[in-house]
């Protein structure tokens, strides 16, 4: 891949390369007071696949999502990423920094902090120099709308504008795999629209997306949904 298209965004889908499919092995998560949040979940998910996971609070979701993101781990079973067995992989914040995109309902974002500078601040201890992750955060922020907003606090800026903040925080280090968990879910419908508008970018960008929806009509967007129920995977209407 030249640098070139580096410094503009994600890669093309035909440069995909490096597989980075999501691979559930009869994951078990039991938590520490005997919470059995996954029952053996077998999950395949292809390159560039865009998946919806849906089900009613507490069957699972959000934990799924933090074993993809290594975030956690199992408690019985594998989780594959890109074919790399997260289990064995000795640095794992390296990991997460560099392969996967996090997005979460509520943004997360460093409060006391300019957008322009939270977005930066996971470009650190990457190849990028001062001044190129400067500049690439001034472009992401420009690619989801925020242009000329660059030095404001998270606190003036509206809900919608946060999110569209941490979707650029997560592609900054151009992740093959977006992990997004409810991400319009504190939203207004148009707020909604326009992150969804940017997941869609990012899709046709090859970008594989995993993301945990409450709301048929968003789930509806994807190539294929995935339903939950207590810790399991269930064909729909179940
Ligand atoms: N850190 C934790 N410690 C103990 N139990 C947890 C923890 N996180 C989630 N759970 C429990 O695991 C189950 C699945 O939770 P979660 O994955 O958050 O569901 P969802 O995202 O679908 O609402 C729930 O019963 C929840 O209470
Ligand atoms: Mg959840």
């Amino acid at each position: 891949m030249s640098e070139a298209i580096r410094a503009l965004g994600e890669p093309a889908a035909a440069e995909g390369s490096q597989p980075c499919e999501v691979d559930f092995d009869a994951v078990v998560k039991v938590y520490p007071g005997g919470v059995r949040a996954l029952d053996r979940v077998d999950l395949r998910i292809a390159e560039g696949e865009y998946v919806t996971v849906t089900g009613p609070s507490g069957c699972g979701k959000s934990t799924m999502l933090h074993l993809a993101a290594a975030l956690d781990v199992p408690t019985s079973g594998t989780v594959r990423i890109g074919g790399r067995d997260l289990s064995a992989i000795p640095d794992l914040s390296s990991f997460r920094r560099n392969q996967v995109g996090l997005i979460f309902q509520l943004h997360n974002l460093i409060p006391g902090q300019p957008i322009i500078a939270n977005v930066e601040a996971v470009m650190f201890g990457t190849h990028r120099s001062g001044h190129e992750r400067r500049n690439r955060a001034m472009e992401l922020l420009a690619r989801v709308d925020l242009a000329g907003r660059e030095h404001r606090l998270p606190t003036q800026l509206s809900g919608g504008e946060r999110q569209r903040v941490a979707i650029a925080r997560a592609l900054a280090n151009e992740p093959r795999l977006l992990l997004a968990d409810e991400p319009t879910g504190s939203l207004d419908p148009a707020a909604a629209d326009l992150v969804l508008q940017l997941f869609e970018r990012v899709r046709r960008r090859g970008v594989t997306i995993v993301m945990v929806t409450h709301d048929p009509g968003i789930a509806r967007l994807a190539d294929r949904t995935i339903y939950m129920r207590e810790g399991r995977i269930v064909e729909p209407g179940l």
